[in-house]
């Protein structure tokens, strides 16, 4: 049984007297382990998507399975429930709390509290490469120091899937590679599922699925075992 399940989702906006189809009929099936890239231009519907998969938006028509539960037709409290625990978010505004350090913003997301957060969180920024800047505000991290904080933050609860939109496109090339290099190591070493929202060919080339975005419809360009 494929982990993530889409099924003819449709997201319309009405802007004035037109109406949008954000995304318009997307069928996609992703695999435990697959790293999937979806590129399109401006408008396309990629963030739309995202926010379907991930619970963050509920769509106008449609079904979007994870595991055996249909996320569409749950309350809001039992699809917080899932976003937290299940999802890891990663987007290209780094959404920090300002006033809170690194490892206050990690432990902040952690879903089930326990004596053990601190370790967790401290644990997470190493793996991300930011043990030495742990007790910073996120003002005085750089983009790429801040984009880590929030992949530290997505993985605190172990998720299953970790949706990442643009996570490099406020990054420069290299620091953008770094980033992408971490996502594809949890990706290897973890199992985890990544669907990214990516321009860059860097991450196209160690993609193990991509699609594209065209006013609203998903094409999947190719196939490939990893
Ligand atoms: N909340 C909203 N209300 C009305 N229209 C919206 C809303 N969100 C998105 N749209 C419209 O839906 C379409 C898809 O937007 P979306 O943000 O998904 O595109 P995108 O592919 O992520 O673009 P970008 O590459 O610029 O981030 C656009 O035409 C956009 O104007
Ligand atoms: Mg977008």
């Amino acid at each position: 049984m494929s982990l993530i399940n889409i099924k003819n989702l449709k997201k319309d906006y009405k802007q004035g007297t037109k109406v949008i189809h954000a995304v318009d009929d997307v069928n996609l099936e992703v695999g435990e382990g697959e790293f999937w890239t979806i590129i399109g231009v401006s408008g396309s519907g990629k963030s739309t998507l995202l926010q379907l998969l991930g619970g963050l938006d509920r769509p106008s028509a449609g079904t979007v399975r994870i595991g055996d539960r249909e996320i569409t037709k749950l309350n809001d409290s039992k699809l917080t429930k899932i976003r937290r625990e299940e999802i890891g978010f990663v987007f290209q505004n780094f959404n920090l709390i300002p006033t809170l350090t690194a490892r206050q913003n990690v432990e902040a997301a952690i879903a089930k509290r326990s004596k053990k957060d601190t370790k967790l969180s401290l644990e997470m920024l190493n793996k991300v490469g930011l043990k030495e800047r742990v007790n910073h505000l996120p003002g005085l991290l750089s983009g790429g120091e801040q984009q880590r904080v929030t992949i530290a933050r997505a993985l605190i609860n172990n998720p299953k899937i970790i949706l990442a939109d643009e996570p490099t496109g406020n990054l420069d090339s290299k620091t953008g590679q770094e980033i992408l290099d971490i996502l594809k190591t949890l990706n290897h070493e973890n199992k985890q599922t990544v669907i990214l929202i990516t321009h860059s060919e860097y991450a196209r080339k160690y993609a193990t699925h991509t699609a594209e975005m065209h006013d609203g419809k998903l094409i999947v360009k190719k196939d490939r075992k990893n």
